[in-house]
C-alpha cells in the first residue's frame, strides 16, 4: 500500500486544522499519533482510518489530542508573570474587572499561575477574570480536575505550592480561591469562533505555541491576537517565540526575560497581513464554554515574588527507551555515524519521536553534509523539546554556515538565557 498519499492528507489535515507545520514537527509525529489513534479504533488501515476521521469530528478531536505537545509547568519562565503584574499596575485606569487570556493554556498550570500572581500581587478576587483556552479537549478536562504531579512544579523555588494549593489523590490541587478565577473552554487560536464574544484582554499569554506554525500560520496567529488585545494590553509570548511579534504590529516592552509586547503604535508591517490564499479553518469541534470551579477559602494576598525559576525536566525512568538513547549516545561518542543514523531512526521507530533520538539522526546528517535533513531533525527535537541545548546548539551552528546570521544570533540569545536560567 502506498502510505505516503494518505499519510500527506493527514498531514493537511491537521496544518488545516490547527496550524501545524509539518517541516517543524516532522512526520513521524504524525505516523506515531496515527498508530496511536489507529491501534485504540481498531482500523489497521490507513485509508480506512482516514475516512473515519474525516467523517467523525469527535475522532478528529482524539487525532488533534494525540498530536499535541501539552508540556507546560507552573511558573513557566517566571519573569513574564512579573512583567503581567507590573504591566497591569502601571496601567490600570478605573475599576473595571480586569480581562486575561491564556491561549494556548494546554493543562492549566498557566492560567492558574496567572491566578496565583495576581492574588500575590494583591489584586484582590473578583478584580479579574481569566479565560483559558486550548484546541486539545483532553487537556482541558486536565485543567478542571487540577491535579497535579511533581513534573508541574519545577525549579527551585515552588513556595507558591504550600500557599496555594492541597494534598489530594495524585498529586496537589490549587485552592478554589485560585481555580474560581479560571473559565476554561475549547478554542483554536485560529478559528473565528474563539473570539466569538468579542472579548477585549489586558494581557494575552499566547507562549509556546507558534514555534509550531510556518511563518504565514503564526502571522495568521498574531493577527488575531492582536484583534483580541486592548489597545494597551500586553502580549506575552515564548522565548523562541520573542523574534515573531516584532513582524507582526507589535513592539517590545523589554521587561528582561519576559518575552513581552504591546501594539506598536506605527501601522502594522506588510507580513503581519493575515493570509488571504488560505481558506478558513475552522475548530475541531465545537467551541464551548465549560463550567467554572467552585468557590471556597482563599489565602491572603501576597505580593508577587519574582526569584529565577529554572526549568528542571524530572529524570526519564530506566527504561529500555533510556538505555537505547545510551547506547546511541555510546555510538556518537565513537562516531560511528552509519550506524548512529539507523540506530536514531530504529529508535523512533520502536519508542516514538523522542527529541533526543531526532537530535542524533541531526548530527548523523549533519556529519553527512545532509544539511536539509540535518536542519530539519534538529527542528524535530526542538518541537518536542523547546530547550534542547545541544539541538539548539548545532542549529546556531549549521545557520551559521549557511550564512543565517540573524537565525543564528536568535538561537544563540537562547542559549544565552537557558544558561543563565539554569545557572551554568
Ligand atoms: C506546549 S503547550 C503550551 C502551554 C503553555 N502556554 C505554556 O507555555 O506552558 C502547547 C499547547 O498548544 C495547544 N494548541 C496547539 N494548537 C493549537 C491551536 N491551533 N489553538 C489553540 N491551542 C493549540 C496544544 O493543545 C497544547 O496544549
Amino acid at each position: 500500500m502506498d502510505e505516503a498519499a494518505p499519510i500527506r492528507d493527514f498531514e493537511k489535515l491537521l496544518r488545516d486544522t490547527i496550524g501545524l507545520s509539518m517541516e517543524t514537527v516532522g512526520a513521524s509525529v504524525i505516523r506515531h499519533a496515527l498508530k496511536r489513534r489507529m491501534t485504540a479504533c481498531a482500523i489497521p488501515d490507513l485509508h480506512a482510518y482516514w475516512a473515519f476521521v474525516t467523517g467523525n469530528p469527535a475522532e478528529r478531536q482524539e487525532l488533534v489530542d494525540a498530536v499535541i505537545v501539552p508540556e507546560t509547568w507552573f511558573f513557566r519562565d517566571r519573569e513574564a508573570f512579573g512583567a503581567m503584574v507590573r504591566h497591569l499596575r502601571e496601567n490600570r485606569v478605573g475599576n473595571r474587572p480586569l480581562k486575561l487570556l491564556s491561549l494556548p493554556c494546554s493543562t492549566g498550570e498557566e492560567p492558574y499561575s496567572i491566578a496565583m500572581a495576581l492574588l500575590d500581587a494583591g489584586f484582590p478576587d473578583g478584580s479579574f477574570q481569566i479565560d483559558a483556552i486550548d484546541v486539545s479537549s483532553r487537556n482541558l478536562v486536565h485543567a478542571q480536575r487540577a491535579i497535579y504531579g511533581r513534573n508541574s512544579f519545577r525549579g527551585a523555588d515552588i513556595a507558591f505550592r504550600n500557599r496555594y494549593f492541597e494534598a489530594a489523590e495524585g498529586g496537589f490541587r490549587p485552592h478554589d480561591s485560585v481555580r474560581r478565577q479560571v473559565r476554561f473552554r475549547l478554542g483554536n487560536v485560529l478559528a473565528a469562533e474563539t473570539q466569538a464574544g468579542q472579548d477585549i484582554y489586558d494581557v494575552a499569554f499566547c507562549r509556546n505555541l507558534l514555534i509550531y506554525f510556518d511563518r504565514e500560520t503564526q502571522g495568521a496567529a498574531l493577527v488575531r491576537l492582536r484583534q483580541m488585545l486592548a489597545d494597551d494590553g500586553l502580549l506575552l509570548v515564548g522565548p523562541a517565540e520573542s523574534g515573531l511579534p516584532a513582524l507582526c504590529g507589535f513592539a517590545s516592552v523589554r521587561f528582561p526575560r519576559a518575552f513581552a509586547f504591546v501594539k506598536a503604535r506605527a501601522k502594522p508591517a506588510k507580513a503581519a497581513e493575515p493570509p488571504v490564499a488560505r481558506k478558513p479553518r475552522s475548530a475541531p469541534a465545537q467551541t464551548a464554554l465549560l463550567p467554572r470551579a467552585q468557590v471556597a477559602s482563599r489565602p491572603a494576598p501576597r505580593p508577587f515574588e519574582r526569584k529565577p525559576d529554572p526549568a528542571q525536566p524530572s529524570a526519564p525512568a530506566p527504561d529500555r527507551a533510556a538505555a537505547s538513547l545510551a547506547e546511541i549516545e555510546r555510538t556518537a561518542d565513537a562516531g560511528r555515524l552509519t550506524e548512529l543514523r539507523a540506530a536514531a531512526e530504529r529508535h523512533i521507530a520502536e519508542f516514538g519521536p523522542a527529541p533526543d533520538a531526532f537530535y542524533w539522526l541531526g548530527l548523523a546528517h549533519d556529519a553527512a553534509d545532509a544539511t536539509e535533513d540535518a536542519m530539519r531533525n534538529y527542528r524535530k527535537a526542538l518541537y518536542l523539546a523547546p530547550d534542547h541545548q545541544r539541538a539548539l546548539a548545532q542549529l546556531r551552528l549549521l545557520q551559521q554556515r549557511l550564512g543565517d546570521h540573524s537565525g543564528a544570533k536568535a538561537l544563540a540569545d537562547r542559549l544565552d538565557r537557558l544558561a543563565k536560567r539554569s545557572g551554568t
